[in-house]
């Protein structure tokens, strides 16, 4: 059986059938959708420049269908915040990212109140307040009637929307990046509970405010540290890791049409020999694109021991790593 997901602007609105031969969809408002199938979802992302496998255009699909969060755990480098990146381009959702850090809270996450422009606003009326407040006798009194107009003062004219809302509010789906959710704590995982499952935030002093559009939410995970069972829970899980040879030569070609192909199968390869080393940091897909950029600036046609010699740093990060790549590359390549 095929699947069909709809075209940007129209998902999440309900559940959507899977329907065989129909290339429309008649959306709610009466106009003709069209629809794109679960293989169009790679087709899409190659066309973006991002090379997918089954299972991340699976994840997204269904993502798309279900109206559920991705997290997407892996080691850093492997294309997660790129996945996300490049989603908000083919689909045309516009991209507003989270980058999560130690600390992060509700006030940088959510909303917030505009201080500044209060105080700017309680100066500016000072006059019509004092007026307002000189029937009271007493401090009481002048608190009592100035805390029935709080509302005034904590309205949506003084709210900032931070990411996370924004995305709720926007005029169209967009694509919510939370990125690097194990930068931050256990405080903040719980926030997100809410938004995430119910897609609503709420505000004490303007009580529960529901998205006006579901954005597609990317959480990513370089997996430093465990994330919540419950916050699983709510999310698709897509674990992407080192790719297949395939996928990893069909990554440079991608990005490097220009370095030839006998090169970008031997870099490749020796990369993938490079992974199994023991190493503080194996060379990732970003590593393997540094060094294909590299080569193709040196103009280089093929691969010897003095060639990742001398452009060792493309590919290990740590000194404690650079001998063990130069004596793999001296057995492999000479
Ligand atoms: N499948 C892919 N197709 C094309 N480019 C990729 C792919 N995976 C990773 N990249 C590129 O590799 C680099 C590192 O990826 P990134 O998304 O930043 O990694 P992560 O977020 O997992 O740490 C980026 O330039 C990204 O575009
Ligand atoms: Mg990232």
């Amino acid at each position: 059986m095929e699947h069909h997901l709809l075209c940007p602007g129209q998902i999440f609105k309900g559940p959507i059938l899977s329907v065989a031969d129909h290339s429309t969809h008649q959306a709610s408002g009466g106009s003709e959708i069209p629809m794109i199938t679960e293989k169009d979802v790679n087709e899409r992302l190659r066309n973006g420049g991002y090379i997918a496998d089954e299972s991340i255009a699976t994840a997204v699909f269904l993502a798309l269908n279900m109206g559920k969060p991705i997290l997407i755990e892996g080691p850093p480098g492997v294309g997660k915040t790129g996945l996300a990146k490049v989603l908000s381009v083919v689909l045309d959702y516009p991209l507003i990212r989270l980058q999560c850090y130690e600390g992060i809270d509700e006030g940088k996450a959510l909303y917030d109140w505009e201080y500044g422009k209060q105080l700017l606003y309680t100066q500016m009326l000072r006059s019509q307040l004092d007026s307002y407040l000189s029937c009271t006798t007493d401090l009481r009194g002048a608190v009592e009637r100035l805390s029935a107009e709080e509302s005034l003062f904590f309205s949506e004219n003084f709210l900032v929307q931070r990411p996370i809302l924004r995305s709720f509010m926007s005029d169209k789906p967009s694509l919510l990046l939370i990125d690097e959710i194990d930068r931050s704590g256990d405080e903040f995982e719980a926030l997100l509970l809410e938004c995430l499952s119910d897609f609503q935030v709420s505000i004490p002093e303007l009580g529960v405010i529901q998205a006006r559009n579901r954005p597609l939410v990317i959480l990513t995970s370089n997996g430093t540290r465990m994330i919540s069972d419950a916050l699983r829970r709510r999310c698709l899980y897509l674990y992407i890791g080192y790719p297949e040879l395939e996928r990893e030569i069909a990554i440079v070609r991608v990005r490097h049409p220009d370095l030839c192909q006998n090169l970008t199968l031997k870099m490749v390869e020796f990369l993938r020999s490079v992974r199994e080393l023991n190493m503080r940091k194996p060379p990732s897909i970003s590593e393997t694109l540094d060094w294909a950029h590299v080569l193709s600036i040196l103009k280089v046609r093929d691969l010897t021991p003095q060639v990742v010699a001398h452009t060792l740093g493309s590919i290990a990060k740590h000194q404690a790593d650079l001998p063990l790549v130069k004596d793999l590359a001296d057995r492999m390549l000479a």
